[in-house]
């Protein structure tokens, strides 16, 4: 079965693709380079053996994804493809809104255009904001998103909506995704992030490995136990996985709508993954304490019940895990500099 999975070449595509693969499906991959590398696919046939049909084309290029469309005729859409950086969207708020909106836009309407009725779309957790209960389940009803990008996905989630319940026989699975980390483990795909790392665990492996001096952590004076952040962080892996039980769900549901948390459930703070990391390497890592971060939520972790219910879908991988992926990339990667240099 061709699923077509745009992004497929960024962090989470192409570790959904591999899964994909490795379960008989046939992905078509649609990226636009913009944030990827075209290296990815050597890494995915690494993998698994095969080489999907990749299309360097961006999804706003209407007459090329239809073409796409009328080639490979896939049967379902996983959508990746967007820009992500929280920090980017507040200078450039209008590249968000352009390519995260645009983007989908123009997909739904080509969906509809070949009567191609399945989609599973990436969301966020940033679309809680700072939920007043925790852990968050789905029908949290507050969406004070802190961010154009969490804007970006709070309408592309009530546009898929609309579709749906409208004459268009859509039907969707949008997965909120809370903050993925780690990497495949055969260390050959990982995350690749563009300049200074946003997120936590890149930042902590560049620091370790010596491409960055020293790990802030942003604010220990919240109101948790040890006074950092909490955040739920999931496997890059047990994410791929879950996009596999959502297509699986999808194309026996009865229900047109549904929104899934994908987390492990349970919260860790900043300070627990310093001192997870510093356990698993075995040194200390070069940290210190900041201000905080414009923006942070102090806390988040999901209820991941619903997916577990209806997908059968839950986390096998906890943080040890997640860290010790991250880091094997992060070596393969230096590794692979160090040869090219
Ligand atoms: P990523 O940047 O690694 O992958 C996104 C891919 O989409 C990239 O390969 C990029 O080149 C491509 N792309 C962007 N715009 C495109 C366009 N117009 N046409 C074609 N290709 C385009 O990001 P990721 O971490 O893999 O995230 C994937 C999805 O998950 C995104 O929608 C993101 O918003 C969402 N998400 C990510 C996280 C996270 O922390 N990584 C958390 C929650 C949700
Ligand atoms: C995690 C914690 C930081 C870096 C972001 C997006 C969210 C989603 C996932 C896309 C926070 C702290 C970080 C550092 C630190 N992405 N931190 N020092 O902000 O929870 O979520 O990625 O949808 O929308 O907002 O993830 O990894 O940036 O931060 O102390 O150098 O680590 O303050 O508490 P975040 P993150």
């Amino acid at each position: 079965m061709k699923i077509l999975v745009t992004g497929g070449t960024g962090f989470i595509g192409s570790h959904t693709v591999i899964e994909l693969i490795q379960s008989g499906y046939d992905p078509v991959i649609v990226d636009n380079l913009s944030n990827s590398n075209i290296s990815v696919l050597d890494g995915i046939r690494e993998i698994s053996g095969k080489v999907p049909n990749f299309y360097e084309i961006d999804c706003r290029n209407r007459e090329a994804l239809r073409q796409v469309f009328e080639i490979e005729k896939p049967e379902a859409v996983i959508h990746f493809a967007a820009f992500k950086a929280v920090g980017e969207s507040v200078d450039k708020p209008l590249e968000y809104y352009s390519n995260n909106i645009g983007s989908l836009a123009i997909l739904l309407e080509i969906m509809a255009e070949f009567d191609m009725h399945n989609l599973v779309f990436s969301s966020s957790c940033t679309v809680y904001g700072q939920p007043e209960q925790l852990p968050v389940t789905e029908e949290s009803p507050d969406k004070n998103a802190a961010s154009p990008y969490g804007y970006t996905k709070v309408v592309c989630e009530q546009m898929i909506k609309d579709v749906c319940h409208s004459k268009v026989a859509l039907k969707s699975a949008i997965l909120r995704y809370f903050n993925p980390i780690g990497a495949h483990p055969t260390g050959i795909i990982g995350e690749l992030p563009n300049g200074v790392p946003n997120n936590l665990v890149p930042f902590i492996t560049q620091t370790a490995i010596g491409k960055r001096d020293t790990l802030t952590v942003f604010g220990t004076d919240y109101s948790t136990p040890d006074g950092s952040c909490i955040r739920d962080f999931i496997h890059v892996v047990d994410l791929a996985k879950a996009h596999l039980a959502a297509l699986e769900w999808l194309m026996n549901a009865n229900t047109t709508f549904e929104i899934f948390n994908l987390g492990q459930g349970r919260g860790n703070s900043v300070l627990e993954v310093v001192k997870a990391f510093e356990a698993l390497t075995g040194e200390g890592l070069n940290y210190k304490i900041g201000p905080r971060r414009s923006g942070d939520v102090e806390q988040i972790w999901a209820n991941v019940d619903k997916a577990e219910r209806l997908l059968g879908w839950k986390t096998k991988l906890g943080i040890e895990e997640g860290l010790r992926d991250a880091w094997n990339w992060e070596k393969q990667l230096q590794a692979k500099e160090q040869i090219r240099s």
